[in-house]
């Protein structure tokens, strides 16, 4: 137990060791910034938008000059981006080209469990005749393309696609099977907020490069992981000494003197990171908050720096037009060193018209459940332990296990749950978005506004949720999303019957 002024003193804390690149490394601010390319659907009939992706593997300079292979979502990393309206299904096809089975999830969606890529419900290769024994011989399919399909009813926000194979997400994501999926209504677009090239999606991750030009991974190396020094890094998280923002290292962006409407997610398996817009001068640009995981805040939150773990999104007002032309915005990490503490640049390059407005009031419709309506309270430990024969991360004092059910909710009850942290670790509860009651017994910061669907807790430290478990039934997750501590153990199931 920490007391209150220990609790509210705690910094974010960055667990496992940097991976170092052995290729030569760009300088700063010199790559252009990628933005992503939207998906076209191949049909819209009928009520709903049909996409089709092959994962697949190509050969990218993400560095220049050096030939990096990847798994891909439809050829790049981050993977296209979907657009889609609130309350509109989307179905994808996913056919899987690449060498070993995937699971597609869809970060923040309200989706049927059927489609929501349960760890053990594969899609095979195409052309695979490997080990077909698996931990969940039900949740098998044999199928090479496999159709999801996403209701979308739900709060518009950045939601993001990533692979959740068990025990072997942190590797698949790492070589690059990530994209953004945006949801949109027409609410939030009367709104006025910054938009076109001004609203910009920026998924940041971390990695590193090996001599031949390969991403660099432990436990895609079993030399590497074998070796003494070098297992335990993997165990706490993988962080690379390369800051990629849209897959590009350090990019710069050239802006109007105007707002611009960031949509950042944390896309790196355990890398966080406390960012701060800094001019050369030293000044600081605010950052005002005005949505999270799952949405629109009812009123904008003023930041100077806005942490961010793992898989959270930040919904984020910069205005350009508070700086001199010619400037240069830096992000900046706070808790990185060395290279990895710069993210990305602007450069304020043109005068420009700036019709767009961030009103007091964003919304309405966030749910406020109180204490009083909560039929139950659980409690849940995230720490270290023994996993077989190694060291795991356990819930509870458990590792993963899909043929165990861990709780059992009924469909429409509200609960109360208490975490408690031994290192860092950001807690994802999938099909839901909560609130944030407290931490540390005290008092929610000011980055925990909102409906969030992944919650930081920093090292030592407690939290309370609470949230209605409504939308559909079946079997769902919650988890780390360290993803190193997610396929080390650290997952459950909750049933929702
Ligand atoms: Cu971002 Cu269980 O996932
Ligand atoms: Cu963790």
């Amino acid at each position: 137990g920490l007391s209150t002024a220990a609790a509210l003193s705690l910094r974010p804390a960055q667990t496992g060791a940097e991976l170092r690149s052995a290729v030569p490394l760009p300088s700063p601010f010199q790559v252009p910034l990628p933005v992503p390319s939207v998906l076209a659907p191949v049909s819209t009939a009928d009520g709903f938008d049909r996409y089709e992706l092959v994962q697949r593997e190509v050969t990218a300079e993400i560095l220049p000059g050096v030939p990096t292979g990847l798994w891909t979502y439809g050829g790049t990393f981050p993977g296209p981006t979907i657009e889609s309206r609130r309350g509109r299904s989307v179905t994808v096809a996913h056919r899987n080209e690449l060498p070993v089975p995937t699971v597609v999830h869809l970060h923040g969606g309200r989706t049927p469990a059927d489609f929501d890529g349960y760890p053990t419900d594969l899609v095979l290769p195409a052309g695979w005749s490997g080990d077909h024994h698996m931990h969940d011989p039900q949740a098998m399919t044999t199928e090479v393309t496999r159709e999801y399909t996403f209701p979308l009813d739900q709060r518009p926000t950045l939601l993001w696609y990533h692979d959740h194979r068990m025990d072997f997400t942190a590797p698949a994501i790492w070589r690059g099977l990530a994209g953004m999926h945006l949801v949109r209504d027409d609410a939030e677009e009367s709104l006025g907020l910054p938009t076109g090239p001004r609203e910009l999606p920026l998924m940041i991750t971390d990695r590193a490069f090996a001599a031949d030009g390969s991403l660099a991974y432990p436990a895609l190396d079993p030399t590497l992981r074998e070796r003494p020094g070098v297992r335990e890094p993997y165990v706490a998280g993988v962080l690379g000494d390369v800051i990629l923002v849209n897959g590009a290292p350090w990019p710069v962006h050239e802006v109007d003197a105007a707002r611009y409407r960031l949509r950042i997610l944390n896309a790196s398996n355990a890398r966080h990171y406390d960012l701060e817009a800094v001019l050369d001068d030293g000044h600081r640009l605010d950052l005002v908050q005005i949505g999270a995981d799952q949405g629109l805040l009812h009123v904008p939150v003023t930041h100077q720096n806005l942490p961010i773990a793992p898989a959270e999104r930040y919904d984020v007002i910069v205005d350009f037009a508070r700086v001199p032309m010619g400037s240069r915005v830096r992000i900046v990490n706070r808790l990185g060193s060395g290279r990895a503490r710069d993210v990305m640049a602007f450069h304020v390059v043109r005068k420009a018209v700036d019709e767009s407005r961030v009103p007091d009031v964003l919304c309405s419709d966030l749910p406020e459940w109180q204490r009083s309506e909560a039929v139950r309270v659980r409690d849940f430990s995230f720490r270290a332990g023994q996993m077989g024969d190694g060291h795991g991360w356990l819930i509870g004092g458990k590792p993963f296990d899909p043929a165990r059910t861990d709780v059992t909710t009924r469909l429409g009850d509200v609960e109360i749950w208490r975490l408690v942290a031994d290192v860092h670790h950001p807690v994802h509860l999938h099909l839901v978005g909560f609130r944030v009651l407290s931490r540390g017994g005290g008092p929610p910061l000011p980055q925990d506004a909102g409906l969030k669907d992944t919650v930081s807790l920093r090292p030592g430290e407690s939290a309370e949720l609470i949230t209605r478990f409504d939308g559909y039934r079946g079997r769902y997750l919650f988890h780390c999303h360290n993803a190193e501590h997610e396929d080390m153990g650290m997952m459950a199931n909750l049933q929702i019957t």
